[in-house]
């Protein structure tokens, strides 16, 4: 999907009819985890493909101690979200370029974004080499696991543009060279319409010699 379409949703975004059914159950549930993983301690936590920032706000107000930055390829998602979190860093970058930054993060969140990645192998290597060691890397998405989620995904990409929704299947066989799956949670469905939700809470895989 193209910057320029992300770009045009970013001012619909908060108003879209799947906030209510997807984006908005997922945002509670990760922010759950969150607090849990953080337990109250200082943090660094990045949110890529951030969007307008409304997970950003949310961990603001509930986890003030945590220090957020925000990065989205999408100047006008970007924007919004700076709008909206003032005092947070932000960061305009696709994701496929995750190697130009170097700072390390307790906890990175990545909510309905992947799919939309040219290369998600090489952006998962990045996330591995940016996530402290006792760090935890939170994905969630719209899964194809289905045939029934691989019909309803492909109306969806009526409104996204190129998307890979990944099974269960392939999202481990993506990340298993660097982390361990430690938790998966399925967000319940809100509508017959909708499909499966994923949420992967995933940790470092380390050297057996470390
Ligand atoms: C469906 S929105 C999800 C926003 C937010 N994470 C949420 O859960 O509501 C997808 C976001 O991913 C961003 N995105 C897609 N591909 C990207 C890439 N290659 N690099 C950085 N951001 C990307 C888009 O600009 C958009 O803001």
């Amino acid at each position: 999907m193209s910057v320029k379409l992300w770009d045009f949703w970013a001012d619909h975004y908060s108003r879209l009819w799947v906030q209510k059914v997807s984006l908005r159950p997922t945002r509670e549930y990760v922010l759950r985890e969150i607090e849990e993983i953080a337990h109250g301690r200082k943090m660094l936590l990045l949110d890529l493909g951030c969007g307008p920032g409304e997970l950003l706000k949310e961990l603001g107000e509930k986890c003030p101690q945590l220090e957020l930055t925000g990065l989205d390829y999408s100047p006008r998602m970007l924007e919004i979200s700076q709008q909206r979190n003032g005092h947070t860093k932000h960061i305009l970058m696709d994701a496929t370029d995750l190697d130009k930054l170097e700072t390390m993060y307790d906890i990175i969140v990545c909510t309905h974004s992947l799919p939309y990645y040219r290369d998600p192998k090489k952006v998962f290597r990045n996330l591995s080499r940016l996530l402290t060691k006792k760090g935890r890397l939170i994905v969630g998405f719209a899964s194809g696991n289905s045939v029934y989620d691989k019909v309803v995904l492909s109306a969806v990409k009526l409104t996204t543009g190129k998307a890979n929704y990944p099974s269960d299947r392939e999202f481990v066989e993506m990340v298993k060279e660097y982390f361990q799956v430690l938790k998966l949670n399925v967000i319940n469905k809100r509508a017959f319409f909708m499909p499966r939700i994923a949420v992967y809470t995933l940790g470092k895989k380390m050297d057996s010699r470390e």
